[in-house]
């Protein structure tokens, strides 16, 4: 139960403490991201569902995954609230429970700081693309600031274990690539007035390459 705790606190706090980058950026960035997604789309590490208001018409089948129970209840809550809720699977991202080349798109916001290990997820994400179908990230990553990317990997360790194993020195642009993608578009952008050691963020879309491309 008190193992539990950061975990139960920060899905409670998670919608109210993001809500005001939400209103600034986050929002906007969360619906530009998804614009264009079609067909049949995961979407790994749901949250609370705030990219849900935010799909366009053109997905015809969502998926949702999210590992964590106190997050799930939240979303739960709001899948209820719809009149045709997505389907809600409780697998991490290192390991998918769907066959090769299922999905048309995978979606990760925010996610791949928090999962356990981002390369065996990444490999998976690719693992469940169809051959052309595309990854859309936005994540926060390592600064390329050096008085910043001391302060990233000196807060990490303690940062992690009071938010949801969320780490602040990941390289996640270049993991991307070393997983078999090739990165269509990524912007390099500046979560502003939220704190400097998860500010640096990278938004983009990446595609697994058609067979024998
Ligand atoms: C900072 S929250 C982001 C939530 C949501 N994607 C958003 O954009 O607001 C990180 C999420 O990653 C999830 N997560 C942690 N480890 C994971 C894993 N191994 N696989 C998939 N999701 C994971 C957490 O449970 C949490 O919901």
């Amino acid at each position: 139960m008190m193992a539990d705790l950061p975990a139960r606190l920060l899905a409670a706090v998670y919608d109210r403490a993001i809500a005001g980058a939400e209103r600034r950026f986050l929002g906007r960035w969360r619906r530009e991201l998804l614009t264009g997604v079609t067909g049949t789309v995961l979407e790994i590490g749901s949250g609370t569902g705030l990219n849900l208001p935010h799909y366009p018409a053109t997905v015809e089948r969502l998926v949702l995954s999210e590992p964590d129970p106190y997050m799930r209840i939240r979303l739960e809550k709001k899948l209820d609230r719809q009149p045709a809720p997505p389907e809600l699977l409780t697998c991490g991202a290192e390991q998918l429970d769907f066959p090769d080349g299922s999905f048309d798109a995978v979606i990760s916001t925010l996610v791949l700081c928090s999962v356990k290990d981002p390369a065996v997820a990444l490999r998976e994400i690719h693992r469940v693309l169809r051959p052309g179908g595309r990854l859309h990230f936005l994540e926060h990553v390592l600064s390329e600031h050096p008085g910043i990317s001391f302060w990233q990997h000196t807060l990490e360790p303690l940062w992690k274990r009071t938010c949801g194993n969320c780490h602040l020195t990941r390289a996640t642009g270049e993991l991307i690539g070393e997983a078999g993608f090739e990165v269509e578009t990524m912007e390099d952008l500046r979560m502003e007035g939220v704190p400097i050691i998860v500010r640096r963020a990278l938004r983009g879309v990446a595609v697994k390459p058609a067979a024998g491309a």
